[in-house]
């Protein structure tokens, strides 16, 4: 099995792109972290990057004129380290058309709510104000609307009475590590199938009978 190169896009502490790395260090795995990229040089993930031995990069937005020269420069790099997939991993800048038309069906994020609610920032502080009680994570395609595109997987935690913003990011954050591997993997085998909205995944027909079909 050829491993997919994959890169990991991040801007801050990388807590996702670490989950990638390990969950990939099986030899079984599908995926190869092969790139971990960020727009902020100054970010903590990527001294996590260089000290396992990962190729990384930065190219700081902020000295391009314009959203599609940064991501014509991160294209070049993407293309150079010959990536396959792309991973978001809290990856703040917005990408263009152009940039996700190049990666149509091969990017994917990750989003700390249960998706199409609270797209955006502040997720949890919204929830908590809105008094919901069921909270979660949400991986999906990326496409040219902010935090949209078929859902590969979501999982979900109950909000408690005493949870801060804090206190539930991190229960969230904890189903983020396990839900991002388990969607890059099956992308990177071939697994996903897109119909409109709706992704579909064949692991259910590699399972033993005994799993499909439960008895009732
Ligand atoms: C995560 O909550 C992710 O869902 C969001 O940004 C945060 C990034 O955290 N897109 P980390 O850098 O992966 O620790």
């Amino acid at each position: 099995m050829r491993r997919k190169r994959t890169a990991v896009l991040i801007s801050g502490r990388g807590s996702n792109m670490q989950a990638l790395v390990r969950r990939a260090r099986a030899p079984a795995f599908p995926a190869e972290i092969a790139l971990v990229l960020s727009n902020r040089p100054d970010a903590p993930g990527l001294a996590f990057a260089k000290a396992n031995g990962i190729a990384c990069a930065a190219v700081d937005h902020k000295i391009y004129a314009g959203r599609e020269e940064f991501e014509r420069s991160m294209q070049a790099l993407l293309e150079l380290h010959r990536i396959e997939i792309i991973c978001l991993a809290g990856f703040m800048r917005l990408l263009t058309p152009w940039f996700i038309a190049q990666w149509q069906g091969r990017m994917l994020n990750i989003h700390p709510a249960l998706l199409p609610a609270y797209r955006g920032l502040d997720t949890h502080e919204r929830a908590l104000t809105d008094g919901v009680k069921i909270h979660g994570c949400t991986t999906h395609f990326v496409v040219p609307a902010m935090d949209e595109g078929p859902i590969i997987a979501q999982a979900a935690v109950a909000v408690l009475d005493d949870d801060t913003p804090e206190s539930l990011a991190a229960r969230v954050l904890e189903q983020e590590h396990i839900i991002y591997p388990a969607s890059l993997e099956r992308l990177a085998a071939g697994m996903l199938r897109v119909e409109g909205n709706r992704v579909f995944s064949n692991d259910c027909a590699a399972a033993p009978a005994s799993l499909r079909n439960p008895p009732a």
